[in-house]
């Protein structure tokens, strides 16, 4: 099994998660690709090739996509991911209105381009601690195992 994770990431938080859900996924071996957004691969080029696909975000602004990701948040409504497995998850600060609001747009852009959420977003308070870890390693626990009944 294959899955792709795009990410965003200004200080770190978001990236830690990231390679905290790519060592779960390692383990079982599944092989795993991350890019960096900020590298610009395009959307057709990323929604490929693979068995499901993660996005990671933080929350910028009130509530807002960061700038780093918008671009291919925004291509991604003239897109069709129609069926395609996507799981969405990203970290935020709850001392914000808006806790990890953008995990929300993304979620939904991706659904309203036709893709199916193969397991319920997760929200992480800043880096990871040991729960958010654990955390993490069941949501690409049941990402796989949803993919793999499919
Ligand atoms: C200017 C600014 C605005 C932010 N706005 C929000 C927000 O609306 N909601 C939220 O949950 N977190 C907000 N945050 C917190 C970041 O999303 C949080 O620190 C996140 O973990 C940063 O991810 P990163 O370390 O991957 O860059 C904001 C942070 C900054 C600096």
């Amino acid at each position: 099994m294959k899955i792709k994770i795009i990410y965003t990431s200004l200080t770190g938080n978001t990236q830690e998660t990231v390679e905290v859900l790519s060592d779960a996924l390692t383990a079982q071996d599944i092989d795993v690709e991350i890019f960096d957004s900020e590298d610009g691969i395009e959307v057709e080029d990323f929604f490929t090739d693979a068995d499901a696909y993660v996005l990671a975000i933080f929350t910028d602004g009130d509530g807002e996509v960061p700038d780093g990701i918008i671009d291919f948040y925004d291509d991604i409504a003239d897109f069709d991911l129609t069926d395609i497995p996507v799981a969405v998850l990203g970290t935020g600060d709850t001392s914000y209105d808006d806790f990890c609001h953008a995990v929300d747009l993304l979620a939904e852009q991706c659904t309203a381009s036709g893709a199916r959420l193969a397991v319920p977003t997760l929200k992480i308070e800043l880096a990871p601690d040991d729960a958010a870890i654990t955390a993490i390693e069941q949501f690409g626990q049941q990402l796989t195992q949803q993919v793999a009944a499919e």
